[in-house]
């Protein structure tokens, strides 16, 4: 098919005798492009109405205008075209660019009454009464889309500007081109849009970037490369949408403020890294007050990802949003349905909150596996047997994760397994930190991706382990018989709470901000492209429809009635075996608390009450009311 992404409808407006169609068909030799005058597609009763001297009222306009709107579009799947038309109004203008928003660019042929009068009456047989032109002046209204070029150019200038402007342009800009950023580049690029792609200046380190990394790839042939911000900026259209793919935290703010004095009211900052979403809702405000527009997108698929199709959760305003969507959608991984793994997610930083969550899930994912590898290794298996069974699990419980784990479970060096010679101390770069915190803050028990990131700070104690290891380990090997189905059972339950724990979470940050977050939505651009896709995440999506509770769900309780057995007993024998899983004991210890009608909470309160007089509610007086007692006489 085609490619559409890149298609153009020029609409060239102005007042009656500003030249639209001379500079139409000029424009269109240029390009190559079929050019339409407008006049030519009204209706009948409006030519009618107009030989008889009788002016338009809007409602005689509607009908033509939306026969202009189906033209472009009709033209539009078929390549770029050209229309001329009065529309002076805003309202002719939405009507005009109806449905085609992204595609359509405006040209306002602008003169002052005296010029457009002196040419009137210069036009041949077309002679217009001063006052009728004075009320196309009256009912003018400027468009902070357009382009504005004052007719006082010569025609051929006229083209040239418009050719430089809205085609010379690039239509997107990206910032900083790490390994993400070029993915991301080489993506949209081969999407058919035309960049323009920046990468700093910095001596003896970075230097030509930009320019080395257009040159090495074909599809980049049309991207503009910059190592100079006011350049770069320059050389978008407007309003402009740059993205930025810089490290998160400070750097982003120095970059954003490096645009600032280079940007124009209305343009679009989006910022495509794991950036903190209560930075991100800052920064919305901040750059809003400087009537800039910014877009908080998490983009998840690493590098692969990126380059081949990434999910992506963009949030912020809904109308900003609108302005971006065709390029992430045009990028985007598809799902089981042909649709792109990328939706409007929600208002401020909520893009950035579910990539934030996402990347909690995918340490408690990781961490499972880490586990189950622990496990079987006990048990005296080689990488390779351990492969082997994972491999037998992807009928089951199929995931990237699962798939990548083999591969790395079988890489060799030489006759080693690379594997083993990986220190065993594990990074982060703070997402799941911050899930944690956000979860503490929400009040929601997110206890798998805390402790997954946990076990991640554990490992970092490397030199500690090997002390205590000596001190505290008993010397005889683990005498270790798991059930492989038991273990398989234990992971899908374990999986099955870390999902559960992350969408709550999701949800109580939509109820507490008033996101108004669609969790089935989530979970439908979470099943490709991402790091946690998987055939559980797309079950969610019709789950999470009817329940956004996934433990009362009836398919999930019976698949946690089924897998509950075998996960006490795993872990149970791992911990008879000083085996750690901190992941598969939390799974089980949440599950055993989340479904006990009876806690152990009625001592706290007592206790709290006792050394604070913090009081307590009775279960024998249903008014609610707050009891203290006097435990000491
Ligand atoms: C993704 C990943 C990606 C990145 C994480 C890793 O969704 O593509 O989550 O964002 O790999 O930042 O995070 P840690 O370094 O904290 O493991």
């Amino acid at each position: 098919m085609k490619d559409q992404t890149n298609h153009k409808a020029i609409f060239i407006f102005g007042v009656s005798g500003s030249g639209k169609s001379t500079i139409g068909q000029l424009l269109s030799t240029s390009l190559k492009i079929p050019f339409f005058d407008g006049d030519d597609f009204h209706p009948d009763a409006n030519i009618q109405k107009m030989s008889d001297g009788i002016p338009l009222t809007d409602s005689d306009r509607a009908p033509w205008l939306v026969r202009l709107n189906a033209l472009a579009k009709e033209n539009l799947a078929k390549g770029s075209c050209i229309i001329a038309c009065s529309a002076l109004k805003e309202s002719y203008r939405v009507l005009l660019q109806q449905g085609i928003n992204e595609s359509v660019k405006w040209v306002h042929l602008n003169g002052s009454f005296e010029q457009i009068s002196e040419r009137l009456k210069l036009r041949k047989g077309h002679f217009m009464p001063p006052s009728l032109l004075q009320s196309q002046f009256d009912t003018l209204e400027y468009s902070e889309a357009a382009v504005v070029i004052n007719i006082k150019s010569k025609p051929e200038e006229i083209v040239e500007i418009i050719k430089k402007e809205i085609v010379g342009k690039a239509e997107f800009g990206l910032y900083g081109l790490g390994v993400m950023g070029k993915s991301l580049s080489r993506n949209l690029a081969s999407k058919g849009f035309k960049l323009a792609l920046f990468n700093r200046h910095v001596d003896g380190v970075e230097e030509n970037v930009a320019r080395d990394f257009v040159n090495a790839f074909d599809e980049l042939a049309k991207a503009i490369p910059f190592d100079h911000v006011e350049h770069f900026v320059n050389a978008l259209e407007q309003p402009r949408k740059i993205m930025l793919m810089v490290n998160a935290g400070k750097t982003i703010d120095e970059v954003i403020n490096s645009l600032l004095p280079y940007l124009s009211r209305g343009d679009i900052i989006i910022d495509g890294g794991n950036a903190n979403y209560n930075q991100t809702n800052e920064r919305e405000s901040y750059l809003k007050s400087k009537e800039i527009f910014f877009i908080g997108a998490g983009v998840s698929g690493g590098e692969e990802g990126a380059l081949r199709g990434p999910s992506i959760m963009p949030g912020g305003d809904q109308a900003t949003y609108a302005k971006v969507s065709k390029f992430f959608n045009a990028i985007a991984a598809k799902d089981r349905n042909e649709h792109p793994c990328t939706t409007y997610i929600g208002p401020q930083g909520s893009g950035h909150f579910v990539k934030m969550i996402h990347n909690g899930i995918e340490y408690a994912e990781m961490q499972l596996l880490c586990e189950v590898y622990g496990i079987l290794k006990s048990t005296g298996k080689n990488a390779d047997e351990i492969a082997a069974i994972l491999t037998d699990w992807k009928s089951t419980t199929n995931s990237y994760l699962l798939e990548i784990t083999i591969d790395i479970l079988r890489k060799k060096e030489g006759e080693f397994w690379l594997l083993d010679k990986i220190m065993d101390k594990a990074g982060n770069k703070g997402t799941g930190n911050w899930a944690t915190i956000a979860s503490a803050q929400l009040g929601m028990p997110s206890t798998m991706i805390a402790t997954a990131l946990f076990a991640r700070y554990t490992s970092f104690y490397k030199d500690l382990r090997i002390d205590l290891d000596s001190k505290y380990r008993s010397d005889a090997a683990p005498q270790f018989n798991i059930d492989v189905n038991e273990l398989l059972n234990a992971y899908q339950f374990a999986r099955i709470i870390n999902h559960y724990q992350g969408f709550q979470l999701i949800n109580s940050a939509s109820e507490k901000f008033e996101w108004n977050l669609n969790l089935s939505e989530i979970a439908r651009i979470w099943t490709n492209g991402c790091i946690i896709r998987s055939e559980l995440m797309i079950d969610l999506i019709s789950i999470l429809k009817e329940s956004s509770n996934l433990l009362i769900h009836p398919k999930i309780v019976d698949q946690l009635q089924n897998y509950k057995s075998g996960m006490a007993n795993i872990v149970a024998q791992s911990i008879l075996n000083e085996i750690p899983v901190p992941c598969f004991s939390e799974a089980i210890n949440f599950f055993n608390n989340i479904t006990n009608a009876t806690s152990t909470a009625n001592l706290i309160q007592a206790q709290r009450d006792y050394f604070g007089a913090h009081t307590y509610q009775r279960i024998d007086d249903d008014s609610g009311k707050f009891h203290h007692t006097k435990w000491k006489e």
